[in-house]
């Protein structure tokens, strides 16, 4: 095997016989040498060099952790324990708005939006906490409708949260809410139903279940308050006046963050998560502004700054410095996948976009909305594939809450469709 040049002293150490029959390379700075059938390699890591058996591997790295980092959950992108900075005026007001639940009458329907990672999830679970605290009358259930996309579905959470005994045989959806209502009456309980991810159910033609819970509340004890959640302003729009003029959705923006405040979080979280001195300002900077250009994303940028803080740590380095940044920057799939049109988090956890989902992203993503004749035109130049296929995509895409498609005319007189990227710069 062909030693990396970075570690060619080591043939001094080594036995020469013995390094031809080892394979594997690691990193820069990790070299795994294992001879075949067995279990034992040797680890060249950081200059020092070291016989393990197989299952020390990971021992091996953890051997030299914490440096850097101190509390790794803390400084993870998906940690929202700690509640949220900077958003007391949101959070006022959406406590302002659920308060009647509190005592047993109805609520606003409140209907919250903002681009992805703005704090709104963070948000509502720190009011669903707080509510909690406040009463045992009012049960919090939080869906993500991206997984429970189904009114069956969001009512089965409700069922679960509950814990009320369905039969075998399973009910119809009517009987289950019918279920849900008797259990709530009987105890005296409201329930505040978090819809996060609101688009999936109303894009799968799913918004009777605003129906059915309005009229609950209109006609029974039953209390149900609702809040909304998505990154599309606009997807009320989607719902029948029926619905829209029953419920009047009271709406909330979380506007995106701007760089200041995205490095005011970013120094919380390292103060709770780094060794002192370890993330200079200028680190904080770095990972803010990537955060900036993709819409004030709180997510992204503290991803960017876990991953430097793991790099310059398995470096043996004491502190981050802002070409970790740019190294584990261009290699976050986000900035691969789209920079050259623009800056999302398509990619980021959860978001499994197929390779032709992301060419469709791309077409639309150049100027932002695309007249659907011009992109079926630009898709299938660039693919052998059908106009019917392409629609699959784009129904894919619209129910993921990354575009939208609606008539290029408003009377529908014209046939055209306009396709429209939801997030973007
Ligand atoms: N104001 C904040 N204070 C502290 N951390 C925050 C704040 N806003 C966002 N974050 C961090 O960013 C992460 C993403 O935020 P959150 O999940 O609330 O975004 P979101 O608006 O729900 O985004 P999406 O629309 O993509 O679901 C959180 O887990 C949290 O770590
Ligand atoms: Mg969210």
């Amino acid at each position: 095997m062909q030693i990396p040049a970075k570690f060619c002293r080591f043939p001094n150490i080594l036995p020469k016989p013995l390094f031809s029959t080892y394979t594997g390379f690691i990193s820069a700075e990790i070299a795994l040498f294992s001879p075949h059938k067995t279990d034992r390699f040797i680890l060249v890591k950081r200059g020092k060099l070291c016989w393990c058996k197989m299952e020390d591997l990971f021992q091996a790295d953890n051997h030299e952790a914490s440096a850097i980092i101190q509390n790794e959950k803390a400084i993870q992108p998906e940690h929202d324990a700690l509640g949220p900075l900077l958003r007391e005026n949101e959070l006022k007001e959406i406590a302002d708005t659920l308060r009647p639940l509190l005592s047993h009458n109805q609520s606003e329907y409140l209907f919250i939006h903002g681009p992805a990672g703005s704090g709104k999830q963070t948000s509502m679970r720190y009011v669903l906490g707080q509510l909690s605290k406040e009463t045992s009358k009012v049960i919090p259930v939080y869906v993500n409708c991206w997984e429970y996309p189904t009114k069956m579905g969001v009512y089965s959470r409700i069922i679960e949260t509950l814990q009320i005994p369905i039969p075998r045989r399973g009910l119809a959806t009517d009987e289950v809410f019918a279920r849900i209502r008797e259990h709530l009456d009987r105890d005296g309980l409201s329930i505040l139903l978090v819809l996060d991810k609101v688009n999936s159910l109303i894009l799968r033609g799913e918004e009777d279940i605003f129906y059915t819970i309005a009229r609950a509340n209109e006609n029974g004890r039953t209390r149900f308050g609702v809040v909304s959640i998505s990154i599309d302003s606009q997807v009320l729009e989607r719902l029948s006046d029926q619905v829209r003029t029953l419920l009047h959705f009271t709406t909330l923006e979380f506007k995106e963050y701007s760089l200041e405040q995205l490095v005011e979080i970013l120094k919380d979280r390292a103060s709770k998560a780094l060794s002192s001195g370890s993330c200079p300002t200028p680190v904080l900077e770095a990972c803010a502004k990537i955060g900036k250009a993709n819409n004030g994303n709180a997510r992204l940028a503290l991803d960017i700054l876990w991953k430097a803080a793991r790099k310059a740590q398995n470096r043996g380095h004491k502190r981050i410095t802002p070409e970790d940044v740019e190294e584990v920057s261009s290699k976050t799939d986000y900035a691969r996948t789209l920079a050259e049109d623009c800056f999302t988090d398509f990619n980021m956890k959860g978001m499994a976009l197929s390779g032709d989902e992301k060419l469709a992203l791309r077409i639309i993503a150049k100027k932002g909305e695309v007249a659907s004749s011009d992109f079926y035109n630009e898709f299938m130049a660039v693919k052998t594939i059908s106009k019917r296929q392409i629609r699959n995509y784009l129904g894919l895409l619209d129910a993921k809450g990354l575009i939208t498609v609606r008539s290029a005319s408003k009377g529908g007189l014209l046939k055209g469709k306009i396709i429209q990227l939801l997030c973007r710069r």
